[in-house]
C-alpha cells in the first residue's frame, strides 16, 4: 500500500516529483528560507533537480518514506516540503520541513504537520517523532509548540549555522504515539 495523499483546505500532500524542481528552486534559491537549513540557497534550478532526483526520489530505496510536496492546489504550484527524512532508531523518525516565503503564517505548516504526524503514527507506526530547531527559528519552533511536541532539550553542539561558522544552539523536542492519539481526542 502506498503512502497516502491528503487534501486539507487548498492544499494537497503528495510525493515530490521531479517536476517540482522550478517551484522548489523557486524558494530555494531565497536565502532568508535556508537560513537556519543545511542546504541552499541554489544558484540554479538544476541544484533544485539534482536534490530531488538524489535525496528525494531515492528514499524508498533507502528505506525511508517518500518525501510530501506541499501543492497550492488553486495554483497547481509546489510551495515546500515536509518529510521524514531520518530514522533514528526503531520506530524512531526525525521530521523536517521548509516552505515557499510568499506563504508563511497562514498556518499552514502547522495544518501540514498535524497532517503528516497522522501518516508516521498511523501509517509508518512509528512509536515516536523527533524534531529540532535553532533555537533563532521562532516560526519553526512556535508550529513545533502548537503541534503539541514535549520539549526534551537544548544541543549547543549540534547544529552547525553555516552562515556564521559557529555552532549554536538548538532545541529539541518528540512527540509519542500515545500521546498524539490522547491530544486528538
Ligand atoms: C518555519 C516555517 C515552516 C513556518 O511555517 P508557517 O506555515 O509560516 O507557520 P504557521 O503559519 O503554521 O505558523 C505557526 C505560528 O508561528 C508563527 N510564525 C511563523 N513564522 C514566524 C516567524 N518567522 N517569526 C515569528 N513567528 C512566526 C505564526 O505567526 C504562528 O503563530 P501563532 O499561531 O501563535 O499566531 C516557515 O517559516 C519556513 O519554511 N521557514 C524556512 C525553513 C525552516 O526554517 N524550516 C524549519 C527548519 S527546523
Amino acid at each position: 500500500m502506498k503512502e497516502p495523499i491528503i487534501y486539507f483546505e487548498n492544499y494537497l500532500l503528495r510525493p515530490v516529483q521531479i517536476e517540482d524542481a522550478n517551484d522548489m528552486y523557486e524558494y530555494g534559491s531565497d536565502l532568508e528560507t535556508v537560513k537556519f537549513l543545511s542546504w541552499g540557497p541554489y544558484m540554479d534550478v538544476t541544484e533544485a533537480h539534482g536534490s530531488i532526483k538524489q535525496f528525494f526520489l531515492k528514499r524508498p530505496q533507502r528505506g525511508l518514506p517518500i518525501g510530501y510536496a506541499i501543492v497550492d492546489l488553486k495554483l497547481n504550484k509546489m510551495i515546500g516540503t515536509i518529510d521524514f527524512h531520518t530514522i533514528i532508531s526503531d520506530g524512531v523518525a526525525e521530521i523536517g520541513f521548509c516552505l515557499n516565503k510568499a506563504y508563511w503564517k497562514k498556518g499552514i505548516m502547522t495544518k501540514a504537520l498535524h497532517q503528516i504526524l497522522q501518516v508516521g503514527f498511523y501509517y509508518h507506526g512509528f512509536k515516536k517523532i523527533v524534531i529540532g530547531h535553532a533555537n533563532q527559528n521562532t516560526g519553526s519552533k512556535r508550529v513545533i509548540e502548537k503541534n503539541k511536541f514535549i520539549f526534551d532539550y537544548v544541543d549547543n553542539e549540534k547544529y552547525y549555522n553555516r552562515f556564521t561558522g559557529q555552532n549554536e544552539p538548538s532545541s529539541w523536542y518528540y512527540l509519542t504515539r500515545e500521546d498524539f492519539i490522547k491530544n486528538e481526542f
